[in-house]
């Protein structure tokens, strides 16, 4: 009997002693292979497969949601009364952002260019891109803001201008208009009259421009030689420094 017992006592010491050595092996193993993965994942390398097309193109889907404020009483504001406001939407759109022209140079850095597209979602939103909003007329609002400081004959043109134009405090335009930009042969006169004062050209509205548009030329470090400078930005357009 007390031969089995110890025979017991010493397969369970063994046992043990295992799972001790095996707990240790684990406590210095895991963070080895977790770095290891975690670098693998990290590291901008083409040959990681799954990380790298993450890396390219993020299937994860940004949203952008807007609201925009629709004036009820236009015409009762121009004789004075205070604006009666809804608010329409949201209009919602998704935003894709995709590296391009990737090219990997010898001093483990690569460059590329992020360029972002947005596509509306119906049945994200409340309403169509399609839908006519009577909103103020912002460019009319900022050319006016910014005749402030000009001469007199500059004054005198643009008023005439508006006229002319037939720009009006509020205007009725789509919210496809409104966000991503309308052309109004007011705005060539505007960057005739007062040139580089506006950074608009072609099209007027929030976010003219922004569809298709891209980031500049990122050069990033990849990783592959020192983790630690995974993503580091080495230079955007050819700058090292933005001031
Ligand atoms: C990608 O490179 C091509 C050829 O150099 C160039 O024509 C194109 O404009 C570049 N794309 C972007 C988004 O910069
Ligand atoms: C790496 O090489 C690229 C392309 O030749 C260059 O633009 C970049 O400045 C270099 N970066 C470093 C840190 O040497
Ligand atoms: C952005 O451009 C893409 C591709 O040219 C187009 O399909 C999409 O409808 C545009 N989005 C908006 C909001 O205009
Ligand atoms: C805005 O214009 C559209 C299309 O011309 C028209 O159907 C709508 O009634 C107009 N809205 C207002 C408030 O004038």
């Amino acid at each position: 009997m007390a031969n089995v017992g110890n025979k017991r006592s010493v397969i369970l010491g063994v046992v043990g002693l295992l799972l001790v050595a095996f707990g240790a092996v684990l406590v210095f193993l895991v963070p080895v292979i977790m770095k290891q993965q975690v670098e693998k994942n990290v590291r901008i390398d083409p040959s990681s497969g799954f990380a790298y097309e993450m890396w390219r193109d993020l299937p994860v889907p940004f949203y952008m949601s807007m609201y925009i404020f629709e004036v009820m009483n236009p015409k009762e504001v121009l004789l004075g009364e205070k604006p009666r406001l809804e608010e329409r939407g949201p209009y919602v759109y998704r935003e894709r952002k995709q590296k391009v022209n990737i090219t990997f140079h010898d001093n483990s850095t690569v460059s590329f260019v992020e360029t972002r597209t947005f596509q509306f979602d119906p049945e994200k939103s409340a309403g169509r891109e399609e839908d006519y909003l009577v909103v103020p007329n912002i460019l009319l609002m900022v050319s006016a803001q910014m005749s402030k400081d000009l001469s007199f004959a500059v004054k005198i043109l643009l008023n005439a201008a508006y006229v002319m134009y037939d720009q009006k405090a509020f205007m009725n335009r789509t919210v496809k208009e409104i966000l991503w930009g309308y052309s109004d042969p007011f705005l060539d006169l505007i960057n005739t009259l007062l040139p580089g004062k506006l950074p608009f050209k072609g099209k007027f509205g929030l976010f003219a421009d922004f569809n298709n548009s891209n980031t500049g030329i990122f050069t990033v470090n990849t990783g592959v030689e020192d983790i630690s400078k995974v993503q580091m930005v080495d230079t955007w357009n050819g700058l090292t420094e933005v001031v």
